[in-house]
């Protein structure tokens, strides 16, 4: 069932940081095109986020370094063009804001002005913080993102919990206050152990929304195409996978082809 337009209040970033004070959890998942976005925000998602993870699932990359700020700007232009309600949260791409705020700030200005977003997301902690703090100057509401931040693959080696030694847990609670205090409205955490982020979530005032980071946070994001069984190779203990559509739209795929090999369709009323 669909929600009513007239049903709608948009969701801002003063809502997520309400739904924290009154205890109301913050949904989010992601999209890169208009029509998928049109039906997640129809259906009352609270956040979108225009993820670099577009890099993986619409382009078929390895990674998320190789996409650009352009095809960012793309993906979040036709996901605004869809969005009634929900607040949409766009990353800034690997090398876009990375030791240089100067940079940082001029990227995330062609995020907003040239595509309509509501906010960006950066990946990392103390070490991009005058970055981010040159964007909040601007206006620009920031989102972090801190734990496994697939920007930094090739320093991790692996896409395997973060933060489970004392000291990396350390270091990720500095790096969270940090992003607090300079003004980001929410903090993603992905893929970190439940506990520790149970303890970010108490300690911080902003929502804390994770992403393999078990249910004691303010809210939780998945990747679109993973929750709907689109994508079937990734196989991580945090996903819910509520649907299979790559086993049903390659059923239907097989009965189309199999109608019209057989001469099936069209048939006379599917014609002029
Ligand atoms: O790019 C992305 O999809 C993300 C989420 C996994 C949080 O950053």
């Amino acid at each position: 069932m669909s929600i009513a337009k007239s049903d709608f209040k948009k969701v801002t970033t003063n809502t997520v940081q309400e739904m924290k004070r009154k205890g109301e959890k913050i949904s989010m998942l992601t999209a890169y095109d208009y029509t998928l976005a049109k039906i997640i925000d129809s259906a009352g998602i609270d956040v979108i986020l225009v993820g670099d993870s577009a890099s993986n699932v619409m382009a078929g990359h390895e990674t998320t370094l190789p996409i650009t700020l352009d095809q960012m700007i793309y993906h979040a232009s036709s996901v605004i063009r869809a969005i009634d309600r929900a607040l949409v949260v766009v990353d800034l791409p690997f090398g876009s804001y990375q030791g240089n705020s100067k940079g940082a700030l001029s990227s995330a200005v062609r995020i907003m002005k040239e595509s309509g977003a509501h906010a960006v997301k950066l990946e990392g902690g103390v070490e991009i913080l005058n970055s981010i703090q040159r964007i909040l100057s601007a206006g620009i509401p920031v989102m972090g993102h801190l734990g496994l931040t697939p920007q930094s693959i090739y320093k991790f080696g692996t896409y395997s919990v973060r933060a489970k030694e004392e000291e990396e847990a350390e270091k990720l609670l500095a790096d969270a206050r940090a992003l607090e205090e300079a003004g980001c409205f929410a903090l993603v955490l992905e893929k970190i152990p439940a506990k520790l982020a149970k303890r970010v979530a108490e300690t911080l005032t902003i929502p804390i929304i994770g992403i393999g980071a078990g249910g004691d946070v303010d809210g939780q994001v998945l990747v679109l195409h993973d929750m709907l069984g689109m994508t079937h190779e990734f196989e991580p203990r945090f996903l819910r996978r509520y649907l299979n559509l790559f086993e049903s739209i390659g059923d239907a795929v097989k009965d189309y082809v199999k109608d019209v090999k057989s001469e099936d369709f069209p048939n006379s009323k599917e014609q002029y």
